[in-house]
């Protein structure tokens, strides 16, 4: 079975979850679920990244150990996700000893590939952000005089230390030729020009070792250095498939990345060169997804505005969260969160157009024919051109999910589900009952009830638990949407005349 392999960025344990958060993990596990129903070997990771001054200075101020916070923070995690629906195959955590081992062995390969020395360093940097920053690259954005961090403009510290350097700077041609050979490696496309362009401009060698503090991971032979926490963090992909003692080869090179645009440069640089270092393949995509405001203002602590799942869930299902964070904007964009967007985008879609096609069309099956679907007779043109379009979605939004699209096979699958609508409007069921048209009404209720299944089946992946009622209002209970394959389940004409569906009860209530 082909290897499908998806990861999330590994979340900093000095704050609470938050929408940005629940946004790259509810996508991965969309992919994850949808690449399992097209029958691939799927890993799922997902994890922590535990390590560095941010996290030794959050836990200090709290008068308790780093593993302490990190503990409490991960427990956080551990509970949310199943709230969201997270089907994640492994959690990673970096303070663990497989990490740590893995992260070792990673540090000397790279040193017996000669790519690390030791040298001296003279920076800026930004503590919050975990980012060092050069004199010229603040001079560029502006940030000089202030001594600010481009990034999130609070101040920069300057720092000199005995340093290991990693040699990015060698790496430079074969990465741009990497990016140019593979058009897929940086998705979505502005991302990508994005980082060819910040290649071309020359890369410096990275500092990739700390002494000024202790929360990390010791670099191997000269325990008063601690590794940096992003080669530290970036490792996890490898390390939590075994790496250097377990064969990494049934998972390795990942299928994607997912992450948001802020860390972009240390996924689609960094990372790709420390791998090339280490004479291990490349992963297959990095896909860089925008941000959220909320209520059109900026999340941030000081405004103390961020969105927590709790809050979220407290309110809605589980499955209308998923739907709307990934149908409202375009993966790739930036986009606005409100409750309002929310509620209209469940009214129209979800409520109105797939909720109401299911209960009419149950509730006319089951009021001309007991539940029980009829024969197929004499198919009209009206017919095949439902069929066609089911089939034409089916493939349209699969190519979408490839690329991460996932507005794209939403609307797709809207589409469809618009039509079905329309097919009822031009077919008139209840006209064809009064003329006692069985024939003809059987064969429409079939068309419906084939469009609806169909539709449930691509729309699992987003909506699982919807879907599951969906599905059993019209299987019955022997479709388990959590192993169910498209290859087993997405063909048209699978349920027989003679099938008996439920009674319809409303999956998507009107939201007031
Ligand atoms: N620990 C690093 C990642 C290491 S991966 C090897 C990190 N952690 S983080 O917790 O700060 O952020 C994790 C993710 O949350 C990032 O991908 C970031 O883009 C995302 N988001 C944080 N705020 C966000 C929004 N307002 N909107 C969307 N995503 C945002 O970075």
């Amino acid at each position: 079975m082909e290897s499908y392999y998806v990861t999330t960025p590994i979340y900093y344990v000095n704050d609470e979850p938050h929408l940005g958060h629940i946004y790259t993990t509810i996508a991965a596990d969309v992919l994850a679920r949808h690449q399992r129903m097209a029958s691939r070997n799927v890993f799922f990771l997902t994890g922590v990244d535990e390590h560095g001054q941010k996290v030794q200075q959050a836990a200090e101020t709290r008068g308790i150990a780093p593993i302490e916070l990190a503990d409490q923070v991960v427990a956080r995690y551990q509970s949310l996700w199943p709230e969201l629906a997270i089907t994640n195959d492994d959690f990673i955590r970096t303070s663990s000893e497989r990490h740590k081992q893995g992260v070792q062995a990673l540090w000397r390969r790279l040193e017996n590939a000669g790519t690390i020395y030791k040298g001296f360093y003279e920076d800026w940097y930004c503590v919050p952000c975990e980012t060092y920053w050069k004199e010229t690259q603040l001079k560029e954005a502006e940030c000089w005089e202030e001594k600010k961090c481009p990034d999130c403009e609070r101040g920069v510290d300057k720092v000199q230390e005995e340093s290991y350097f990693f040699r990015l700077s060698a790496f430079q041609d074969r990465l741009i030729e990497h990016i140019n050979a593979n058009p897929d490696f940086i998705g979505p496309d502005s991302r990508r020009n994005e980082v060819l362009r910040f290649v071309e401009s020359g890369l410096n060698d990275l500092s990739v070792s700390r002494t000024t503090f202790s929360w990390g991971i010791p670099v191997p032979g000269d325990e008063k250095h601690v590794i940096y926490v992003w080669i530290d963090a970036l490792s996890n992909y490898i390390t939590a498939l075994g790496f250097p003692d377990q064969q990494m080869e049934e998972h390795w090179p990942a299928n994607v990345h997912l992450i948001g645009k802020d860390i972009l440069r240390f996924h689609a640089i960094y990372w790709p060169c420390m791998l090339m270092a280490a004479d291990l393949p490349l992963p297959k995509r990095v896909f860089a997804h925008g941000w959220w405001t909320v209520e059109g203002k900026k999340m941030s602590k000081s405004l103390g505005n961020a969105l927590r799942p709790a809050d979220l869930l407290e309110q809605y299902d589980t499955d209308v969260i998923r739907y709307f964070l990934l149908r409202e904007v375009p993966f790739g964009q930036d986009g606005d969160f409100s409750f309002d967007a929310l509620k209209q985008r469940y009214n129209s879609e979800l409520a109105n157009d797939v909720g109401n096609l299911l209960n009419r069309s149950l509730a006319m099956l089951n009021k001309y024919s007991g539940g029980v679907l009829g024969q197929v007779s004499d198919e009209e043109n009206i017919d095949r051109a439902l069929i066609a379009d089911v089939e034409g979605m089916q493939m349209e939004a699969s190519r979408a999910m490839d690329k991460q699209a996932f507005h794209i096979a939403l609307e797709r699958i809207n589409e469809v589900v618009r039509h079905g609508n329309r097919y009822v409007e031009e077919n008139a069921p209840w006209a064809l009952a009064k003329a006692s048209n069985t024939a003809r009404l059987d064969t429409v209720l079939y068309h419906l009830i084939e469009t609806l299944r169909l539709v449930a089946i691509q729309l699992a992946p987003f909506m699982p638990g919807k879907m599951d009622k969906m599905l059993g209002q019209i299987h019955g209970e022997d479709a388990d949407i959590n192993v169910l394959t498209y290859a087993q389940y997405g063909g048209w004409g699978l349920l027989k005349p003679g099938h008996q569906c439920s009674k319809p009860t409303p999956i998507f209530p009107r939201m007031d």
